[in-house]
């Protein structure tokens, strides 16, 4: 069994390609699920949204993976969320519940979404208090927060220059940004940095620099500031986008 402890340096996996990414992504997945499940009975995973994680959230929803999980002992949280109604094309809870609530029929009370819908700063209080009943005495410690880089070395919805990244007292906050969707909820980095194992999946050479700025230690991109207090972090990188790392370039 994996013990947490403090580590700054994360472990750096290369892999192939998009499809790799996503297999390997889901070996992970299931196991630091089961990981919790045997030491506390329950796992607690907070998904991101765009696209590099579809092909893992498919993957999930399918033998052998499908199997291998036991879907009614995990509490979904999620990352973040663009503030759209759950059925609009743009929303993470949309695309998740697409490509893997459906398949394996995950329950309503085990799905902890965040409510797009709501005027933003209403989305954030709610999602706060539901966190805070399902993570009671103290930080939420989530078993595994899945993370993806934009090119601009955004994580979760917290993006270059905004004061999100050094919120310490919030667990969520509601955010405005010229990127896309602007108006989103997201967890704060002092809250995915309570997190137990955190999951960075990241594909597309459009990604290269700021793969090696981030890895490189470049601190004043959002990013760079997921350090895990305890937990471990992991980064899962497709050749495409590793290429500018100093060992590959
Ligand atoms: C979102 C995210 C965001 C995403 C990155 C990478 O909802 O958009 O949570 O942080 O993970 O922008 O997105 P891609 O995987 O689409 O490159």
């Amino acid at each position: 069994m994996a013990a947490n402890r403090s580590n700054h340096k994360p472990i750096v996996q290369v892999v192939p390609d998009g499809a790799a990414l996503a297999r390997t992504a889901a070996d992970l997945f299931v196991r630091f699920v089961q990981e919790a499940i045997v030491s506390r009975g329950r796992a607690t995973v907070a998904l991101s949204g765009g696209s590099t994680p579809q092909k893992l959230y498919a993957l999930l929803a399918g033998p052998p993976n499908s199997t291998r999980l036991d879907f009614s002992a995990i509490d979904f949280f999620f990352v973040d969320e663009r503030c759209v109604p759950p059925d609009d094309s743009e929303s993470n809870y949309c695309a998740v519940n697409r490509l893997l609530f459906r398949a394996v029929g995950v329950a309503a009370e085990k799905s902890h979404r965040i409510r797009g819908e709501l005027a933003p700063v209403v989305a954030a209080v709610e999602y706060e208090a539901e966190l805070r009943s399902c993570f009671r005495g103290g930080w939420p410690q989530f078993d595994l927060v899945l993370l993806g880089l934009g090119a601009d070395g955004h994580t979760a919805s917290i993006f270059p220059g905004e004061p999100t990244v050094s919120e310490r007292e919030a667990w969520v906050v509601h955010t405005e940004t010229d990127h896309g969707i602007g108006r989103r909820v997201t967890l704060t980095m002092a809250a995915i940095n309570h997190a137990r194992q955190i999951l960075f999946l990241v594909d597309g050479a459009e990604k290269a620099d700021v793969v090696a700025r981030v890895l490189g230690g470049a601190r004043e991109l959002p990013a760079s500031r997921v350090r895990p207090a305890t937990g471990e972090c992991r980064w899962l990188i497709t050749q495409s986008a590793a290429f500018k790392l100093p060992r590959l370039g």
